[in-house]
């Protein structure tokens, strides 16, 4: 059992905060994303975890005990890095091997995991081999290898993908998963692609700015952004942005873009001043008819059974995904209708989310 809390954990390098009061626990065996963009946190929340960087402030707890002031060593904790450092002169078999041989473990057990781990990561048939000749994706796999072999009660994982060309990374993506879930042990995985995030994690903590600004599941965070930066940070093409005019009352489930009203979910807080921002998801615009606002076609372009259309309004450019059925043109005049339970509303200053009528995330 792992679990792993950490409480307004604080990192400031002189003047400059790297990461700002985080607080968050990542259940027993649960796979858990930090997200963000690069330069917002997260190598410095996982070290620390880790014990590799000292806190300006907070705590840390790993399965309830404060390990915030011990030693790296003296936790559990794997820790896989983005820029990772093999042994040169050791071929894979030994650098896997490596740390089950520094534990003391038998010749026979170190064998036995050795080749279950290379196996399991398709490096098998490299073990003879030195590292130094290798891909840099086989290079990845021993040091995942090398991690996991320990068997310890959280594995940190920084990037671990980052080297690796898109068609192996998503082999491995579906590899890293199944093996968590077969190991059983806690997760902590950080990267910048939403996509990789969204595939993997059970609940994603998406940062920015060395702040936490959610933590949910894929389906939540997708659904329900807390924040504008969030909204436009996940999916793809990312979530359309709109701007309303006026103040609302709590109660008010329509907001005024350019002389036209869109229906929203019933909004549960007034917000007296400035407008609002409507966010809505590509697949949440249908093209037909009058529409609640018009545009013009600027681009379509096919994906399969979808297609992504960019359409041009008074209130600016929306992308729309249809069913590869609705037939526009370039340049066509086209009618938007939204799927109004499913906009969310943000401040125009702060970028919070308005609390809502929102649809629950579909599940699945
Ligand atoms: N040892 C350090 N000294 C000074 N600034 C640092 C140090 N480590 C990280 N930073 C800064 O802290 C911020 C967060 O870094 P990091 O945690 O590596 O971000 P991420 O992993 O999300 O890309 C960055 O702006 C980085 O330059
Ligand atoms: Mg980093």
């Amino acid at each position: 059992m792992a679990e792993i809390r950490i409480e307004n954990l604080h990192k400031a390098f002189d003047n400059f905060v790297a990461v700002r009061e985080s607080s968050f626990t990542v259940r027993d065996g649960e796979f858990f994303v930090m997200l963000g963009p690069s330069g917002c946190g997260k190598t410095t929340t996982l070290r620390m975890i880790a014990g590799l960087e000292m806190p300006t402030a907070g705590r840390i707890y790993l399965d309830g005990e404060d390990v915030t002031y011990k030693r790296g060593g003296e936790r559990d904790i794997a820790f896989v890095f983005q820029l990772f450092a093999l042994y040169p002169h050791m071929n894979v078999r030994q650098n896997i091997s490596f740390p089950l041989r520094m534990e003391g473990v038998g010749r026979r057990e170190v064998r036995a995991r050795t080749e279950e781990v290379a196996a399991m990561l398709q490096i098998d048939h490299l073990l003879k081999r030195p590292v130094n000749g290798l891909s840099s994706g086989d290079r990845q796999r021993v040091a995942l290898g090398r991690a996991i072999v320990r068997r310890a009660k959280a594995f940190l994982l920084d990037e671990p993908l980052g080297a690796l060309d898109a068609e192996f990374r998503d082999l491995m993506c579906e590899e890293l998963r199944a093996l968590h879930d077969r190991v059983g042990a806690t997760s902590v995985y950080v990267t910048h692609d939403q996509v990789e995030a969204m595939s993997m994690a059970d609940r994603i903590c998406v940062m920015n700015k060395g702040e936490v600004l959610q933590i949910g599941s894929p389906s939540e965070i997708y659904a329900r952004p807390a924040t504008r930066f969030v909204a436009g940070f996940i999916g793809t093409p990312s979530m359309n942005f709109l701007t309303g005019q006026g103040g609302f009352d709590a109660g008010a489930s329509a907001i005024r873009v350019n002389g036209s009203a869109i229906a929203v979910p019933r909004l549960r807080e007034p917000l007296d001043h400035g407008g609002a921002i409507i966010g809505v998801r590509p697949e949440h615009i249908s093209i037909a008819g009058e529409g609640a606002l018009k545009g013009e076609v600027f681009a379509v372009e096919y994906m399969g059974s979808r297609q992504l259309i960019t359409v041009d309004t008074d209130a600016g450019r929306l992308r729309v995904r249809a069913p590869n059925t609705t037939r526009v043109d370039f340049g066509e005049t086209v009618g938007l209708n939204f799927d109004s339970q499913r906009l969310v509303v943000f401040h125009p200053e702060t970028g919070r989310a308005l609390a809502s009528d929102l649809s629950e995330p579909a599940h699945g």
